[in-house]
């Protein structure tokens, strides 16, 4: 039978401080399983409902759950938790209980659109951004120039950038039209897909991301809309990764 703190469990649920949560224990406003409560410190059982003011917030487990979500990023929007000259993809979550400890797991430049995911389980971030997990990352690039059959064997040779000190490992290009390709990564260096088309003498003019391993993004959510992922999902992600 696993034990969470009351305090913590409040707080977890509610978005309050544990300050807050402290006092509103003390003032005999919560109670577990029918029986009011006033030690914060208390273990409650993972299971039992807890409740404010006759109000049910939920369970222990529930307050511990960690959270995943997929993300449509839109344009103009930093991967960043605050930001005093733009929007963050955080902003989008200001609602959400204990918005603060949900952090974006890797990021996309300010004008690239499409898949972010955000949680609060950072050894997950660690297992999304390592270079050395070698996680494939899909995006659509549009370019001001002329995609050709040659430039496929060049992105799989592992191109070098002058700005980079050593090249890029190699990276899988699917040409869809003129000026269209997707493109799968694995390292997620900076500003890596359109540094790979610039190797190429083109420049990227839009980009979206459309899958992380084998997640792809869900084409209902319109840019700026989120989604918490299922455990299917979530599973997903590394299938087929070491
Ligand atoms: N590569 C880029 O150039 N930009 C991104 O945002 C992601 C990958």
């Amino acid at each position: 039978m696993a034990l969470t703190r009351l305090d913590k469990a409040v707080s977890h649920l509610t978005g309050l401080t544990r300050k807050q949560a402290f006092k509103l224990i003390r003032e005999g406003r919560v109670s577990v399983e029918d029986l009011v409560l006033t030690d914060a410190a208390c273990k409650i059982d993972e299971n039992a409902e807890i409740v404010i003011d006759e109000d049910s917030i939920g369970t222990a487990a529930e307050a511990e759950a960690l959270r995943y979500f997929m993300v449509n990023k839109p344009l103009d929007t930093l991967c960043a938790d605050h930001d005093r000259n733009s929007a963050v993809v955080m902003d989008l979550f200001r609602e959400e209980l204990n918005s603060e400890s949900l952090h974006c797991a890797g990021r996309l430049d300010k004008d690239t659109t499409g898949l972010i995911i955000v949680t609060d389980d950072g050894a997950f971030i660690h297992d999304i951004t390592s270079p050395r997990k070698e996680l494939p990352k899909t995006y659509v690039a549009v370019v001001d120039g002329v995609l050709s059959d040659s430039m496929v064997e060049r992105f799989a040779s592992g191109l070098k950038h002058p700005e980079e000190k050593k090249p890029y490992r190699p990276a899988l290009l699917k040409i869809l039209n003129e000026h269209e390709a997707e493109v799968t990564v694995t390292e997620g260096r900076f500003h890596e897909v359109k540094r790979l088309f610039e190797c190429c003498g083109l420049n990227v003019t839009s980009l979206k991301r459309i899958a992380i391993g084998g997640l792809t993004l869900d084409d209902t959510l319109d840019e700026g809309e989120f989604r918490q992922l299922d455990e299917n999902e979530l599973e997903q992600i590394f299938e087929g990764a070491d």
